[in-house]
């Protein structure tokens, strides 16, 4: 009964806390808002083994609604290789110069800081190409195979050679080489997405993505929603 008791009021505390804003520390802040995100994943040629990187573009395009000279985003285990900001409008494009990026890495958070403050409602375009790990944990864009059904039957020739009879025979081996097809899946329930693009990672932001994949011929690509175009290289 008293165990009970405690429990109750620590859990009323913690929510009191969290009421007051307290947890607001593990939250973006919330000076800039994502209106739409345009991103590229790059694959090569990959087995279980080679190859298990990707490289990335993530164009997002965000408002300002709080004036400020930093751009936040959550970010973990990518590698970024550059960044460009642009202030837009409908009529114009400048490019803003980019004082430090920094990665916040305990907070999986990514900063990039401008030399000036933007003012209240501007639109930026955050443009960030980074390289990737195909992961083995199944989060964010990971590995997975299955074997093939028509595993192909392998005859080797391999001699035997018995002492005590001094002859030699010859024996028919079958080996069955298993062949495995590699793919990579997406997983992006909180907190996941983050592992493979930067973005706003957090349940709030609703947002419009367009999505290429640049793959190889011998590679599909598969998606939920309807192909808007392709393009052959
Ligand atoms: C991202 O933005 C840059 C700069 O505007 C542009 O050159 C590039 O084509 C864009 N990439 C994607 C994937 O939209
Ligand atoms: C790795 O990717 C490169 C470029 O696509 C390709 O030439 C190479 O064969 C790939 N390696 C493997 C083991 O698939
Ligand atoms: C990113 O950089 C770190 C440190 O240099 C390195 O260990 C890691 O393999 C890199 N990741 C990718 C995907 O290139
Ligand atoms: C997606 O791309 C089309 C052009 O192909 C563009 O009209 C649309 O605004 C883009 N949407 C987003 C969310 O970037």
């Amino acid at each position: 009964m008293w165990r009970f008791f405690l429990v109750y009021v620590f859990c009323a505390f913690t929510l009191v806390r969290q009421s007051n804003g307290q947890a607001n520390e593990y939250r973006l802040p919330m000076t800039t808002v994502p209106e739409s995100y345009d991103l590229r994943f790059e694959f090569k040629d990959f087995n279980g083994v080679d190859n298990l990187t990707f490289s990335g573009v993530a164009n997002i395009t965000i408002i300002v609604v709080e004036s400020t000279d930093v751009v936040t985003l959550n970010l973990r285990d990518l590698n970024v290789t550059d960044v460009t900001v642009a202030e837009t409008t409908n009529d114009w494009y400048r490019l803003l110069s980019v004082n430090e990026c920094v990665y916040l890495t305990n907070d999986e958070r990514f900063e990039i800081r401008l030399f000036r403050n933007i003012p209240t409602s501007r639109r930026l375009l955050v443009s960030i190409k980074y390289i990737g790990s195909i992961r083995t944990d199944m989060t964010g864009l990971y590995l997975s195979s299955y074997e093939e059904r028509d595993t192909t039957k392998l005859v080797l020739h391999c001699y035997y050679y018995y002492d005590n009879l001094y002859g030699v025979y010859l024996r028919d081996i079958v080996v069955l080489t298993k062949r495995y097809r590699w793919f990579v899946m997406t997983q992006f329930e909180p907190t996941y997405a983050r592992r493979a693009f930067p973005c706003y990672d957090e349940p709030g932001y609703k947002t419009e993505f367009n999505i290429s994949v640049v793959k190889q011929s011998n590679q599909i690509a598969l998606s939920n929603m309807p192909i808007r175009y392709t393009e052959y290289g």
